[in-house]
């Protein structure tokens, strides 16, 4: 089988995101890393693609001129990667789409609902795929959770917890660093800080494993750093369309987590467990039963859950590898298999509507707000 040809936008040179993307795309040989504008600096971008092996040619200074040079190309790439700050992705998105390419779009997909049902009627006029980059969803054990839920192995789910609380902008004395500043300054970061930032892969999961959509929240925002207009602490309490309740707590203050986020799924059978610091086990509990840990890779896994498992069992894998998990099925979808796990632009738009709904209920102290885009209500 001809590798797909893919290109990135952004995800330069010691970028956070960067990295996960070219080894995820490269970890099964289904893409050649072909073309790429990496940077914001037009130089620094095209040196540091043909150190990754790009050809000079195909190594932009920018998004526009890799648009242009790469439309009427008939090898043009298969995959164009959003990897740049958040408030560049509905544009590029949007061009690339409405000119024929597939797009891979890191979260959050846009900065307002608006931009986000542009960017599901883009992809649904072009037929192109739209997907986001959830990648916590593509944990083997993650797909496992969500395959025992839709064989009913924990009955109905009642209730689902999770947190995506970290530490690492905790320290007060860091604040007025650049790196750190721009994420609670509405300028740069929108209408949300740490819910838009790390709480909506959060409620994601949430639905995502429950097979549940969220329908209204409740937000509790926190600026517990006084110099931070954004919210840098958030408690959300939802409810989903079939009556499953949510609750979620996300933090950039909570010193001593580390990644921090977890999940826990309540049925009326049984309960489950998963933490991305430890993504290869599955915890589960049969009501009335013991406590067993399920290993990605054992043997009687739902099929999801072993066709990406990709090292034998009680060998570590890790965030590449879901990364990884994405472009796999990505490169499924492309040639016509469409994958039924791969995050989409409807999800992307999901949690920009949830964004908004929770900062307008923020502002109301905590009342209950709908939380869906107006094109799914
Ligand atoms: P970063 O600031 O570390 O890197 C951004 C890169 O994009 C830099 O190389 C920069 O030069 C380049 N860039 C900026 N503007 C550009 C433009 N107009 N054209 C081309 N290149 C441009 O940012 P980071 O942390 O890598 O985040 C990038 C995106 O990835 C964000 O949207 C973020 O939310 C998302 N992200 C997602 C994660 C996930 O788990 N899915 C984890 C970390 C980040």
């Amino acid at each position: 089988m001809t590798k797909l040809k893919w290109g990135m936008i952004g995800g330069g040179e010691g970028s956070q995101i960067g990295p996960a993307h070219r080894l995820g795309a490269q970890a099964d040989g289904l893409f050649e890393f072909t073309a790429g504008a990496l940077d914001h600096r037009a130089d620094a971008g095209r040196a540091y693609a043909q150190t990754l092996g790009i050809a000079p040619d195909r190594a932009y200074g920018d998004w526009q001129e890799m648009l242009a040079g790469e439309k009427d190309r008939a090898d043009r790439v298969d995959l164009v990667t959003v990897a740049t700050p958040n408030a560049t992705h509905f544009q590029i998105t949007k061009a690339f789409l409405e000119a024929g390419f597939n797009v891979l779009c890191e979260k959050p997909m846009t900065m307002t609902v608006e931009e986000g049902e542009e960017i599901v009627r883009v992809a649904e006029k072009t037929g192109k795929i739209c997907a986001v980059n959830y990648c916590y969803s593509a944990y083997p054990m993650v797909r496992q959770a969500r395959a025992m839920v839709r064989a009913g192995e924990l009955g109905k789910v009642r209730l689902v917890v999770t947190n995506f609380s970290h530490g690492h902008h905790g320290d007060a004395t860091d604040a007025d660093n650049p790196r750190v500043r721009w994420r609670y300054d509405p300028a740069m970061a929108g209408v949300s800080g740490q819910f838009a930032d790390c709480g909506i892969h959060a409620l994601h999961m949430a639905g995502f494993i429950a097979d549940d959509e969220v329908q209204t929240l409740s937000a509790d925002f926190a600026s517990t750093i006084s110099s931070r207009v954004l919210e840098d602490d958030a408690m959300v309490n939802f409810r989903m369309a079939g009556g499953t309740v949510g609750r979620l707590w996300t933090s950039s203050v909570a010193i001593g987590r580390q990644h921090g986020f977890d999940i826990q799924i309540f049925g009326e059978t049984g309960g489950l467990r998963w933490a991305s610091e430890q993504p290869n086990q599955l915890i589960y509990t049969p009501v009335g039963g013991r406590t067993q840990i399920i290993e990605k890779g054992e043997g009687g896994l739902h099929a999801d859950a072993q066709r990406l498992s990709r090292v034998s069992i009680a060998h570590p894998e890790g965030f590449p590898l879901a990364v990884a998990n994405i472009y796999c099925d990505l490169a499924d979808a492309i040639r016509g298999e469409l994958r039924d796990g791969l995050p989409n632009a409807a999800d992307g738009v999901r949690s920009m509507a949830a964004v908004y709904a929770a900062v307008a209920s923020a502002k109301e102290h905590g009342a209950w707000v709908d939380a869906r885009p107006p094109m799914f209500r």
